[in-house]
């Protein structure tokens, strides 16, 4: 049976509404991204971002209705993020798919945001499970064995910073603004790696966790001794992008190593291994180049998606309700957004473990 799902994201900086059908057509994908609203402030204000949810939302899904050409009647479903997140905006998510979903008299079901980046590869190729995913965005880097849609088993995770985190607190270090993945790596492609010298947390170390903050603050020492000396000019600037992205990217890839050997053993009879890179990190080019070298040496296939579905977007959060509704999926409509909801719920938290449950 063909469903067609209307999907909603409001879990950070970004208002989307997408339509998407189960044989994998997308017939709209709208996307409002607010870094103008939160530039003054270096970084996403959620009050300011709950607020812009609530004045673009409605909108959007009336131009994704319009442009996919679909009428109510044709909606099998609403689905919207239900965490995690920034727990304003993830509350106009889910009351909106809520109330349309009362009003229109249609299922209602949430999403986990991670569980869309998971999933979204199967939206445009040929995934099949099991595979490997190097999950890495704003707020969160975690190495997960896929096996099946909500069956996820965490190999590492970050035991401070995310690596987008890293990419951002970077780029506003260095006065680059916002959003900071993008201008690091543009400032990167005018640079250097090597003539600065970063560290490269817990690479060559057992086991698949990772960490950021003290590549941040080695690049924080290095700016200081620059700026003594009158500097860092745009040239000084440049290197530095390019051996942050190098030794991020070099990080990754070590812990990403490791993991596929623990995905081989744990998976001895599976032909066709797979790496899947996924996230807003995962549009890096220099990263994503990295990793199917990695792929490559360690005979996986690997898939990044297009860059317009790593970075947050309502489509994988349709795709993703599509492949939960096909398990039977339903949400009652006294579902609560969580601002934590960790995918993998048997693995130990690192960080952020607290009253409202692990971060992640
Ligand atoms: O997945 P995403 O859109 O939102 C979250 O779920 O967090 O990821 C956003 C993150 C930001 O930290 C942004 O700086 C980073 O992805 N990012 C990049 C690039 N594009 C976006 N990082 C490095 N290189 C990029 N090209
Ligand atoms: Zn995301």
């Amino acid at each position: 049976m063909r469903r067609i799902v209307l999907g909603i994201e409001t879990s950070c900086d970004e208002t989307a509404a997408a339509i998407v059908s189960s044989d994998k057509e997308i017939l709209a994908n709208e996307i409002l991204s607010q870094f103008e609203d939160h530039a003054a402030y270096g970084g996403v204000v959620p009050e300011i971002a709950a607020r812009s949810h609530v004045e673009h939302l409605d909108h959007l899904i009336r131009k994704a209705l319009a442009a996919s050409g679909i009428d109510w009647p044709r909606i099998d479903a609403i689905v919207a993020t239900g965490g995690p997140g920034l727990i304003g905006g993830l509350l106009v998510g889910v009351v909106t798919a809520k109330a349309l979903a009362f009003a229109k008299d249609k299922p209602f079901l949430a999403i986990n945001h991670l569980e869309g980046h998971a999933l979204s590869p199967r939206l445009v190729e040929e995934v099949d499970f099991p595979y490997l995913l190097l999950l890495v965005s704003g707020g969160h880097c975690q190495l997960i064995q896929v096996e099946g849609v909500g069956a996820y088993k965490r190999l590492g995770t970050t035991i401070d910073d995310a690596v987008g985190e890293a990419f951002d607190k970077t780029a506003k270090l260095l006065g680059l603004g916002m959003p900071g993945g993008p201008k690091v790596e543009a400032m990167a492609r005018k640079g250097r790696a090597g003539r600065f010298s970063l560290p490269r947390p817990l690479a060559g170390t057992p086991g698949c966790d990772f960490s950021f903050s003290g590549l941040k603050t080695a690049l924080w020492r290095q700016l200081e001794k620059l700026s003594q000396q009158g500097g860092p000019d745009d040239e000084d600037i440049a290197d530095l992008c390019a051996e942050f992205q190098a030794a991020v990217s070099d990080c990754l890839v070590d812990r990403t190593g490791r993991a596929l050997t623990q995905f081989t053993a744990s998976f001895p009879d599976h032909m066709d291994n797979t790496l899947v890179v996924a996230g807003g990190v995962a549009s890096n080019m220099t990263l994503r180049q990295n990793l199917k070298d990695l792929s490559a040496a360690e005979g996986f296939h690997f898939v990044a998606p297009p860059g317009w579905l790593c970075t947050d977007n309502a489509a994988m959060i349709a795709w993703a309700g599509l492949e939960r509704l096909a398990q039977g999926a339903q949400h009652a409509p006294d579902f609560e957004a969580r601002s934590r909801w960790p995918l993998d719920t048997t693995s130990k938290p690192q960080i952020g473990y607290g009253k409202r449950g692990a971060k992640v």
